[in-house]
């Protein structure tokens, strides 16, 4: 793919460009993005729109991701965060790829308790690796006290810190740790949509909210359904998503309501079966009551 085959849509403030990543980096500035979470495709063999994300080689996959990996840290700002994700079994190869690089301030592990495979002769996967580095340490935007979770032991059990004078209860909150728990996006979710590995709206907001400020510019180059540019939004940052599958690109027009319609065709969410039923049922509903 080169350059004049990319497509851009929106404006200066939230853009999307349909296209190959790599393709797509190099038209954005070196250091002018302030925040990136990449997510990409993690060499499992899940199906993107047709796509297989399974590379012949583990190699090839590993040489891929070592060149998009360099232009997120070109494209960074010198006091920006980076946050990449990928499967547990090619994460220790990013890792020592990386720290090399860019200071890698912490390993978090993404934690829910549902996989889509119940394992029963080995121990089921329930995370996903996420390493959060910066280019500076003395440098870097980090918010804490709007990311703040509850501490158990002053919020629920009321401890009191005997060791402090005068005594003290424990602090009722505290900066998240890194083994972080969020549901998974289910199909019954409001945020659901089409897309094997959506990624949920909570993350987002805890990554987006430590690691950038109002009107920061946040990258994603695997927007698959745009959750970082959908939250970047509500969150008022601005925000460059690219993604290769044009379905994919059309969920994004949507949630970041920059199009209405796409090649003639309106851009609705596709009602989920249980949507349908509802349907159904009020139709009979109303034919009854008539
Ligand atoms: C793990 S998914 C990202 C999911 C996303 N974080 C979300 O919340 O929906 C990876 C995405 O990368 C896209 N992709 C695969 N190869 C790509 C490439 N060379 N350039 C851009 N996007 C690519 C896939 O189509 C897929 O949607």
């Amino acid at each position: 793919m080169k350059t004049s085959d990319l497509k851009f849509f929106g404006d200066g403030n939230h853009k999307v460009i349909l296209g190959d990543a790599v393709v797509a980096l190099n038209t954005i500035e070196d250091n002018s993005v302030d925040l990136i979470f990449a997510d990409p495709p993690y060499n499992i063999g899940k199906n993107f729109n047709g796509y297989k994300d399974k590379w012949n080689k583990d190699e090839d996959y590993l040489n891929w991701c070592y060149k998009w990996l360099d232009l997120c840290i070109k494209k960074l700002k010198p006091n920006g965060s980076f946050y990449v994700m990928t499967s547990t079994q090619f994460m220790p190869f990013y890792d020592i790829y990386l720290r090399d690089k860019i200071k890698i301030l912490s390993r978090i592990a993404w934690y829910y308790d549902s996989s889509g495979v119940q394992a029963k002769k080995y121990y089921g996967s329930l995370y996903e690796p996420i390493l959060f580095c910066v280019k500076d340490e003395d440098h870097y935007t980090f918010n804490a006290k709007n990311i703040l979770v509850e501490a158990k032991t002053g919020a629920k059990r009321r401890l009191i810190d005997y060791r402090k004078n005068p005594p003290q209860v424990y602090s009722s909150e505290k900066v998240p740790g890194n083994v972080w728990e969020f549901s998974r996006v289910r199909y019954r979710m409001d945020e659901y949509e089409e897309h094997p590995t959506q990624k949920p709206i909570a993350l987002l907001e805890r990554i987006i909210k430590a690691s950038s400020n109002k009107n920061d510019l946040v990258l994603d180059p695997f927007s698959g359904t745009f959750t970082t540019s959908f939250v970047a939004k509500q969150l008022g940052r601005r925000s460059i998503g690219i993604e290769l599958q044009e379905d994919y690109i059309k969920i994004g027009l949507r949630r970041l309501e920059i199009q209405k319609e796409y090649n003639g065709s309106k851009l609705a969410k596709e009602p989920r079966s249980f949507e349908k039923q509802t349907c159904t049922q009020q139709k009979e509903l109303a034919l009854f009551n008539q």
